[in-house]
């Protein structure tokens, strides 16, 4: 059995990918509407401080357990556990990644779909008025909600296929570059088009009242979604890292720019948002309703500057989506030594069966709810995202807090300092698992049993 993985032959190869993984539809599409439904300002500096306070952490845990363990998540893992004489159990924690990433790879591909099919429609032109009946109408067609997700996994998975080296760090040199330019160029409009003050004032304002537990849940829950954290992705791409570079630096860096960018989304889309009388609140549908409306209003502008704007969204997600089926290949080809053409044809297949029931709860199960969950896509975008991420989130700080102390070398960290790596220890031991699990516990009772804990204790 091979467990241990090839490695990049360059530094930037794991800046690139960690980066183009990170940055995604959750800095462009969820970022901009999550603000807008928790009511922007404090949200956005809750999302900040979490990011520097747990997000950082935890992101650099999950990067050691793959470059001091060499391999695919589960067996990372297991051969760390065998080193601290810990209980080969642990390796349900790489399970769970991988069980994440396959879960959200389903209901991804799904939105990104969407964004090539809107690429084409603002092209050719949207009526003005006609952007939230065409969002109903386009959520209406299975087929061809279909088309373009399988066209999307299609491609997707031709570059993983392709191996780490030709695939991967080849698409990202060549995507990324592209990205960047695309989100300042957004910016730029934004700033030009639309009311650049009343968006800034509106993403950075100071708002109190918005303090609640489900804002606080919301911040943290992006945040590690949006840095990739919990799904095996950066511990499939630690196992990758050339051994000489160090593991804080590289996080600084990708957790950098993942928040950058998601910031500048933001700085894109509420001055156009409120430039064109729209109200941020719009929910997951404020990306598609709010920008094609603003497109349809620009006329023949719009047809250029949309599909630019969908092109941008689409190469985000094209990157994430890459990584997001990187630790369930890697799995199949090192723990069953496979080919990785093979471990890929198999997780396409599972994307594919897995992407269409979430097309379903668009359409024909729309109404099939799942306990307190609207319908299938609702439920797996529930239970990948705020279930189990946060949950493997916690299992690998508990790990690598806990169990990892003797192998953790400040060598392979990069930390010198003695009492920054104290310090990241003692978050690792003791704030994330507790301050997750009390987010995670009181999430979930209010959204699978409409159980308010924090009301009731308020109460008392
Ligand atoms: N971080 C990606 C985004 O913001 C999504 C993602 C999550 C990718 C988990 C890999 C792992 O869109």
């Amino acid at each position: 059995m091979k467990t241990e993985s090839s490695q990049w032959n360059n530094n930037t190869a794991f800046l690139l990918a960690a980066t183009g993984s990170a940055v995604g539809l959750g800095n462009i599409w969820g970022f901009p509407y999550k603000a807008g439904e928790n009511g922007g300002g404090l949200f956005v500096l809750l999302y900040i401080f979490f990011v520097i306070t747990l997000g950082l952490p935890v992101f650099m845990a999950e990067v050691f357990i793959g470059k001091k363990g060499k391999s695919n998540p589960v067996s990372s893992i297991e051969s760390l556990a065998a080193k601290s004489n810990s209980s080969a159990s642990w390796n349900i924690v790489g399970y769970g990644g991988i069980l994440a990433s396959l879960i959200i790879a389903g209901y991804y591909a799904v939105i990104a779909g969407f964004v090539l099919n809107y690429g084409f429609l603002t092209a050719s032109g949207v009526e003005e008025g006609a952007a939230q009946a065409l969002w109903t109408d386009q959520q209406s067609q299975f087929g061809d909600m279909t088309m373009w997700t399988v066209i999307f996994i299609v491609a997707s998975c031709y570059v993983v296929a392709n191996g780490i080296d030709a695939g991967i760090d080849k698409a990202m040199r060549f995507l990324l570059p592209m990205l960047f330019i695309l989100v300042l160029a957004m910016v730029i409009y934004g700033a030009v088009a639309g009311d650049f003050t009343k968006g800034i004032s509106y993403l950075f304002s100071w708002k109190s009242d918005d303090f609640s537990a489900a804002t606080v849940q919301a911040a943290i829950g992006q945040a590690f979604f949006s840095l990739s954290i919990g799904m095996g992705t950066l511990m499939a791409f630690g196992s990758y890292m050339p051994s000489n570079q160090k593991v804080s630096k590289a996080s600084g860096v990708v957790v950098t720019a993942d928040t950058g960018v998601a910031l500048l989304a933001g700085l894109a889309i509420f001055p156009l948002a409120f430039g064109l009388g729209f109200q941020p609140e719009g929910g997951s549908a404020l990306v598609f309703e709010t920008m094609t409306e603003a497109f349809a209003r620009l006329g023949s502008v719009g047809q250029f500057v949309g599909p630019l704007f969908f092109f941008l969204l689409a190469v985000a997600a094209f990157s994430s989506m890459i990584s997001i089926l990187e630790p369930s290949v890697a799995f199949l080809t090192q723990k069953f030594s496979m080919t990785r053409m093979k471990a890929t044809g198999i997780i396409l297949i599972v994307c594919i069966l897995l992407s269409l029931v979430s097309i379903a709860g668009h359409n024909v199960w729309k109404d099939l709810s799942i306990g307190a969950l609207d319908n299938p896509f609702e439920a797996m975008k529930y239970f990948a995202d705020d279930f189990l991420l946060l949950l493997v989130g916690t299992g690998m700080s508990i790990f690598v807090g806990w169990r990892l102390q003797k192998v953790v070398d400040s060598n392979t960290m990069g930390i010198e300092n003695k009492a920054m790596m104290n310090l990241w220890i003692f978050i690792l031991k003791w704030v994330s698992p507790i301050f997750l699990m009390v987010i995670w516990i009181l999430g979930n009772l209010k959204v699978l049993f409409d159980y308010d804990l924090v009301a009731v204790i308020l109460a008392v």
